[in-house]
């Protein structure tokens, strides 16, 4: 497969890019045309960001799985779709060609529809990283099933949250998932977290670390029978394939939660057409795929960059994507690059967390692996620091493969501002230039553009986007109003994204981090205010608040401020009562890093909590905490500083 809109050069960027701003309708027509519709789309773009309504390729229709699947099928089927690479090295590796995935994908959306789920059904997937979940999630997609895929590291609570949410009466999961050395109990968290629930009717269970499980008569199956059963059927009933079902081009694909600067993460829908086209253009561009090539993204599927560029984009591109099972460190810190020598990978893309774990292992892991198949690298989720930056280019790209530095978000779909792998100018620590159709724009607080540069030369501002692109979020589910106030209300007219930005003299931008409530750590989005709610729920805590600093492997740690009246004999002993308490709300994965036990926090005459002199204090500064005078207690501030953890 050619890719017609592929950029393969600075000029072709600079008049694409000029195209899809001058002519958005033009411009993207000319790329949706590649893909394979049902009908052709009646308008391009029709768009306010006051509701907001967007819409792409309206009266359009299409099945995004016959444009990640069916479509190869003739020129395609016997090459490798999906390469996957268990969690231990001992165990085989697995090959899904194009005509095997068609199989099972089609085989497991009988087995949905079988199991009653319908068109426009919200299917809740909690899985390990196998290519079952990839069946899973393209099954859903076949029958038009929404898909809300949770991150196994996501506790009970937070599952039953967004169940509920989703009114979700369908799951998909597994007995159980392998990470690294330890086996993470996958159907007994669902168990807990539908104890009480009467919405869910069917919970499929696929079989990996044969863990015992509680199977329960009339809700639970066995996802190996019930594939059984559908081929079966498809033999008698002489049937080829499971037909895909027609969607609507704006018709929701999948719902995927994520935090925000409140205390309840949001659903982000994503539209069939629009994010297709999206996910699949950045892929070509962003990474420069050339068929034939094995594109590796290290990312987990529970995240929306598993979505994009694990499954979604590559699949629509035609491309053989790695699946890993596993973490980097396991069994040695030096898996990552034993799978890029095994299977010859092309193409890295993993976080800057990542990096910077491994670079703690020095280069011994490194050694006698062959790297040479490498020809690109790229990172995503975070600001990448210019020594990580260095590390992956000298001792993973050999100095000789571009670095993408890759920026976008949940809500975005796709890529929004990154360099395209050897065709535009990379710079350490920025992620350069806007995509085709991506119109950025600095603002202060009061949403004026941004144009008076700072003592370096740089524009500095809250980051906009101020046009539609095909992959932006459409909704956030059940509630139109909480998108429209998270996203399209602080600035007129503008999305914005949560994020500050510098801007150079060249047009290049580079992502300082969140300018709100929310902190990124491991390249993982987390709500201060979800963890604070979560801390709140320990019996002895009246009071928490949280804040993030700077942490040298996970780019930012989580430091809880907390006052505690409870029974209280050791503190050590208390702050692991209240990490068991954050695991079991909201998961593992937003455990602070520090607890401080404080008399008091810092708050104004009204009430507000004075987080930048808690921010600066985390962050281990002692002196110029700026001024205190306004608080209600400035005395406070002198015993939280005595008490830094
Ligand atoms: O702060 C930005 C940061 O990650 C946030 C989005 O998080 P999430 O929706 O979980 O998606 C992560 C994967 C796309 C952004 O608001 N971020 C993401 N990529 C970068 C980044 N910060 C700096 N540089 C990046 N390349």
């Amino acid at each position: 497969m050619a890719y017609p809109f592929q950029i393969t050069s600075m000029e072709q960027y600079e008049k694409a890019y000029r195209e899809s701003i001058d002519n958005p309708d033009q411009y993207w027509s000319s790329v949706a045309e590649h893909f394979h519709w049902r009908k052709k789309w009646d308008r391009v773009l029709d768009w306010n960001f006051i509701e907001p309504k967007i819409e792409w390729f309206g009266g359009g229709k299409l099945n995004i799985t016959e444009n990640c699947i069916d479509r190869h099928l003739e020129t395609m089927g016997d090459k490798p779709a999906i390469i996957w690479e268990p969690n231990h090295p001992d165990e085989r590796t697995r090959i899904v060609t194009y005509n095997r995935l068609h199989k099972r994908v089609c085989q497991f959306a009988q087995v949905l529809k079988n199991n009653g789920v319908k068109k426009g059904d919200r299917v809740c997937i909690y899985m390990g990283m196998v290519p079952e979940l990839a069946y899973a999630v393209l099954g859903c997609a076949r029958i038009g099933a929404i898909h809300s895929v949770i991150f196994g590291g996501f506790s009970a609570q937070s599952i039953a949250d967004r169940l509920e949410d989703a009114k979700a009466e369908y799951i998909v999961t597994c007995d159980g998932a392998y990470r690294g050395g330890k086996d993470i109990p996958l159907k007994s968290v669902i168990d807990d977290a539908l104890m009480g629930n009467k919405v869910v009717k069917r919970v499929i269970v696929y079989t990996r670390t044969r863990t015992p499980v509680s199977m329960i008569k009339g809700r639970d199956v066995w996802w190996e029978d019930e594939m059984e059963h559908a081929e079966a059927q498809v033999e008698r009933e002489n049937v080829v394939s499971m037909p895909a079902t027609e969607m609507d081009a704006e018709d929701p694909l999948f719902i995927l939660y994520t935090s925000g600067s409140t205390g309840k993460p949001k659903g982000v829908v994503h539209s069939c057409a629009g994010y297709m086209i999206w996910a699949t253009y950045t892929f070509v561009n962003v990474f420069q795929y050339k068929p034939g090539e094995i594109h590796f993204c290290t990312a987990d599927v529970g995240w929306i960059t598993g979505h994009s560029y694990i499954i979604y984009g590559p699949l629509c591109a035609g491309a053989t994507s790695l699946m890993f099972e596993g973490i980097p460190t396991y069994p040695d810190a030096g898996r990552f690059w034993d799978i890029v020598d095994k299977h010859k990978v092309n193409f890295l893309y993993t976080a800057p967390t990542a990096i910077r774990s491994l670079m703690g292992f020095g280069l011994d892991p490194l050694k006698g692996k062959d790297l040479s198949s490498l020809k690109k690298l790229g990172t995503v989720g975070e600001p990448i620091n210019e020594e990580a930056w260095h590390w992956y280019d000298e001792n993973v790209g050999n100095k000789k493969c571009p670095i993408v530095d890759t920026w976008w978000q949940t809500e975005t779909g796709g890529v929004l501002i990154s360099n395209l792998a050897g065709v535009t100018p990379s710079r350490p620590g920025w992620a350069t230039l806007p995509l085709p159709g991506v119109l950025p724009k600095l603002v202060d607080e009061q949403g004026k553009e941004v144009v008076e540069k700072d003592e370096n030369g740089l524009l500095k501002g809250n980051l906009c986007i101020a046009a539609p692109w095909p992959g932006i979020i459409r909704t956030t589910y059940g509630d139109h109003e909480r998108c429209r106030v998270n996203y399209f209300a602080t600035y007129e007219n503008l999305y914005f994204t949560g994020d500050g930005a510098l801007k150079d003299e060249n047009g290049f931008y580079r992502i300082t981090g969140r300018v709100d409530d929310v902190l990124n750590v491991s390249g993982h989005r987390i709500g201060t205010a979800e963890v604070e709610n979560a801390i709140n729920m320990h019996a002895g805590v009246v009071e928490s608040a949280v804040v993030g600093y700077a942490h040298e492997i996970k780019g930012q740690g989580i430091y809880a401020y907390v006052i505690f009246n409870g029974h209280k004999k050791d503190d050590d002993m208390t702050r692991k009562d209240i990490l068991a308490t954050v695991s079991r709300i909201i998961g593992p994965i937003a455990k602070p890093d520090k607890i401080q036990f404080v008399p008091g926090l810092p708050k104004t005459r009204s009430g507000k909590i004075m987080r930048r002199i808690l921010r600066k204090i985390a962050e281990g500064e002692t002196s110029n905490l700026g001024d205190v005078s306004t608080l209600l207690d400035p005395g406070v501030v002198e015993e939280i500083r005595a008490g830094k953890v």
